[in-house]
């Protein structure tokens, strides 16, 4: 079985310095770790604000290859007159691997719609060889109205409908990310996530086949993920990881998440 992945999303809480100490003390932690433990490790990728991955890939350069560089976004095309954006061939150019895309602070906050998002993939993982982790998820409303599962196949249909005939063969990351979960210390039951993530499966493998979905496509847990729930959410067979964002600001919290997804 592969290894699971976790996932820091400081957003847009942690300045430079900032970064730079939490990857700092983060890259401690698993320098210490006896030998052997270190094999059972997720794979962790941090993603910090544009202006500090340059410090944090210098920061975690002694668990290179155990710790690994992420965005938060960036725009579909890689160069152009596009004031403001950011490249996926610049953030390449960087050494960065993986780019959330359609989270639902960018749906919310920065009109970011299932075609932007589509048109992300797209250049993502067709042209620039980056690891998108797509983030789908209903808010309170679409759950209460019982339509969650069309709200995640519609924004999963749209995002992957430029793949779904070449089928590259890259890893894409999905994100089950329930909006009224997100920073609010509210989680969905585990009940709940395992008939969520076959959800989420049957909608990939429908698109992509079932060899392609299994050998490609992780699926993984968002939403006040924290030290204490992330049993639930990691290490019991059910996903591949965990999308963490406000545990992820606390060292020790973000350390007991990785320890526990074995
Ligand atoms: P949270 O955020 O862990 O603070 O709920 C998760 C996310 O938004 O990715």
């Amino acid at each position: 079985m592969s290894k699971k992945l976790i996932i820091a999303n400081w957003k847009m809480n942690f300045s430079v310095a900032d970064s730079r100490r939490a990857a700092v003390a983060l890259a401690a932690r698993i320098k210490k770790l006896p030998k052997g433990v270190e094999k059972d490790l997720p794979h962790v990728v941090l993603c910090p604000s544009f202006s500090a991955i340059r410090v944090v890939q210098e920061a975690i350069l002694s668990v290179r290859g155990r710790v690994h560089v992420g965005a938060q976004d960036c725009f579909w095309n890689g160069k152009g007159a596009f004031t403001g954006e950011e490249s996926p061939v610049f953030l390449k150019e960087l050494g960065v691997e993986y780019i959330i895309v359609g989270h639902s602070e960018r749906r919310m906050y920065l009109g970011e719609t299932d075609e932007m998002v589509g048109r992300k993939i797209q250049s993502f993982v067709l042209e620039k060889s980056l690891i998108p982790i797509l983030c789908v998820g209903e808010k309170k409303e679409e759950r209460a109205s019982l339509i969650r599962k069309r709200v995640i196949n519609r924004q999963i249909i749209s995002a992957i409908s430029a793949i779904r005939d070449v089928k590259p063969k890259r890893p894409f990351v999905i994100a089950y990310e329930p909006v009224w979960a997100i920073g609010t210390g509210n989680v969905c039951t585990v009940a709940d996530w395992v008939a969520i993530n076959l959800f989420i499966q049957a909608v990939l493998k429908s698109q992509l086949g079932t060899a392609y979905t299994k050998k490609w496509c992780r699926i993984l847990y968002g939403g006040s993920v924290s030290g204490k729930n992330s049993k639930d959410f990691v290490s019991r067979g059910v996903g591949d990881g965990a999308l963490v964002g406000g545990a992820s600001l606390n060292a020790s919290d973000f350390y007991t998440i990785i320890r526990c997804a074995v």
